[in-house]
């Protein structure tokens, strides 16, 4: 079985749209390992966006994922990975598919509801990032 870090932003907490995600997850046979409301700190907010450190958009990243509480999840199925990708829809919601959760509430490159790790080498790294006692 494979897992993902699965994180519902700041923008997808203040919409009140936890219980929408959580539901699509589970409908597509994933299951939730480990969940936890909180604010991130600057520090582990770069950590977790390290790849993204030279990009123009990186402080304004940092400052939008600390602007409140996010739900950080881990996801656990058959390639994880991949299926909450393909549930979550393309990064930009102007071009996600409709029935995707990026598509159907996603507003703009940055407040789109919710980020899943790109692979299983981002996955492992992120999980030990936000769930260091996870087994
Ligand atoms: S890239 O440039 O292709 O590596 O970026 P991408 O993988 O599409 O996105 C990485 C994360 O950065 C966020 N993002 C942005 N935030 C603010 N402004 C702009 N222009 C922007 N472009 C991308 C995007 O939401 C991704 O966040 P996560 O949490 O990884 O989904």
């Amino acid at each position: 079985m494979e897992r993902t870090l699965v994180l519902i932003k700041p923008d997808g907490v203040r919409r009140n749209i936890i219980g929408d995600v959580i539901s699509r997850i589970e409908r597509k046979g994933l299951k939730i390992v480990a969940l936890e409301l909180r604010t991130l700190d600057e520090e582990t907010a770069r950590t977790h966006y390290e790849e993204h450190t030279d990009k123009p958009f990186f402080s304004s990243l940092v400052e939008f994922i600390t602007s409140g509480p996010l739900v950080a999840m881990v996801v656990e199925g058959n390639r994880a990975v991949e299926a909450f990708r393909s549930l979550a829809g393309a990064t930009d919601p102007i071009i996600a598919a409709p029935g995707t959760i990026r598509g159907d509430y996603g507003l703009d490159v940055q407040a789109n509801i919710v980020h899943g790790s790109d692979s299983t080498y981002s996955a492992d790294r992120e999980i030990k990032l936000f769930f260091p006692n996870l087994a």
